[in-house]
């Protein structure tokens, strides 16, 4: 085995002996149980969209969705009341803007639907209401009804600018109205900045899924960071955990799992019983973690910080950025970006976007199709599961739960958005009962 990666972290967090504890390798981190209030109070929810999502650097899409000049695609933030454009302008630059025009605050770019988000080639922007047109750097370029402004209040018009940062083509956003407290490399921290490197960029086949669900957006990112429920949620999906006995399923644990400042990570181990494939599976090619043709390019080699004890047999390789995407590798050549954003309290939107590299033919195509239609199915298995956990949070019996070393993932997230909130609730001596990570 070659030398582990350990940029920027502890290389012993990475290996454990069978009687040690994940969790005891974090002297911060106790074994306490935990509140969930963050999932169940709207007052939280309002201060948890100020101290987090405007501050944090947030995922906007991939370069490779804006590689042309005029190319564009716009993204809805609900948890921050805004909407985005991201743009590659005709002088070569990638931009993004407030997706509002400063005449008289129409929406700039959209379609049928005000908030659904778009994609698209242009050579300019024209605001549907008075047919003012910016350029693709954001300068106004077209002014209607030219007589009637006031010295230069028309021509001076522009559309905001957003701080944009780019990490191995992940375009991330920062909203925080002082700008950015940290840059992209700060915020990732070395480990992930350093150690991310793959050709992300030729795996343009994309696949998404978008939907609403009742249940806080954090519950997604928990469910996904762990994956020991996945022999409970998942036998429907996954036939062949139906055929492994107990002990084998008992046995499904992670082969090593790390936080890393605000992220982290967990590898799984393939599964131990060979692969189970389904007639229709069999016919497409594909099983529910992935096409199983020979890719065009061998991707099966994960960046080092997605695989950083060089195992040979990995299953799932999860990564939660904070604070709220999840990129995931599976072991036949292809990747996920999990999205989880807020819409309320007790509501959010999710979106999964399944990345392959292109098909060359039909078969691949199909390879394609199939695995998506098993893979959703799954994630909507999660999703449909965390609107029962919602509804048991919310009925207050229990205030404080317990985790397990399998669920650290979990423990450090919250412990995070505890942080910022209570930092928040501190910087503007905003009153409210006392909140913490853990409670007793
Ligand atoms: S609001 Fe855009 S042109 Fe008037
Ligand atoms: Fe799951």
């Amino acid at each position: 085995m070659s030398e582990n990666y350990s940029v920027g972290i502890d290389p012993s967090v990475l290996a454990k002996e069978p009687d040690e504890k994940w969790t005891d390798k974090y002297p911060d981190i106790d074994e306490s149980r935990v509140s969930y209030e963050s999932m169940t109070s709207p007052e939280f929810y309002e201060l948890e969209r100020e101290a987090v999502f405007r501050r944090s650097w947030l995922y906007a899409g991939r370069a490779e969705w804006v590689d042309r000049p005029g190319q564009f695609f716009t993204k809805e933030y609900e948890v921050l009341r805004n909407s985005i454009i991201v743009v590659h302008g005709h002088d070569g630059n990638v931009r993004a803007f407030y997706n509002v025009c400063p005449h008289r605050g129409n929406k700039l770019v959209w379609k049928d639907e005000p908030g659904e988000p778009i994609e698209g080639v242009c050579n300019r922007f024209y605001c549907k209401y008075h047919g003012l047109g910016y350029g693709t750097d954001g300068k106004l370029e077209v002014l209607t009804d030219r007589e009637s402004w006031f010295g230069d209040q028309g021509t001076e018009l522009a559309l905001a600018e957003i701080p944009l940062a780019s990490w191995n083509g992940f375009l991330f956003v920062n909203m925080n109205p002082g700008g950015p407290e940290q840059t992209l490399r700060e915020f990732l921290g070395d480990y992930y900045w350093e150690g991310f490197g793959w050709p992300f960029e030729k795996l343009t086949e994309r696949f998404v899924a978008r939907g609403v669900t009742q249940c806080n957006w954090k519950g997604l990112m928990d469910a996904f960071n762990e994956i020991y429920h996945g022999v409970y949620v998942h036998k429907e999906a996954f036939p062949y955990l139906q055929k492994m006995d107990f002990d084998a399923l008992q046995a499904m644990h992670v082969k090593t799992m790390a936080l890393v400042g605000q992220h982290g990570f967990y590898i799984s181990p393939r599964n131990p019983q060979g692969l189970f494939v389904t007639d229709i599976e069999r016919i497409s090619q594909c099983t529910g973690t992935g096409p199983q043709y020979p890719a065009a390019e061998d991707l099966t080699r994960l960046p080092p910080a997605a695989n950083p004890i060089h195992t040979d047999d990995w299953g799932t390789s999860s990564h939660f950025i904070f604070p709220n995407i999840q990129i995931q590798f599976y072991y036949p050549n292809w990747y996920l970006v999990y999205q989880y954003w807020p819409l309320a309290y007790n509501r959010m939107r999710f979106e999964i976007d399944c990345h392959y590299q292109p098909s060359r033919n039909f078969s691949e195509l199909i390879s394609h199709y199939g695995h998506v239609a098993t893979f959703w199915d799954a994630a909507l298995q999660d999703i449909n599961n965390l609107e029962a956990t919602q509804k048991g949070l919310e009925m207050g019996v229990f205030q404080n739960w317990p985790l397990t070393d399998q669920e650290l993932m979990i423990r450090g997230f919250h412990r995070q958005i505890y942080h910022h909130v209570t930092r928040y609730r501190e910087e503007r001596n905003l009153d409210g009962a006392a909140i913490g990570p853990e409670r007793h």
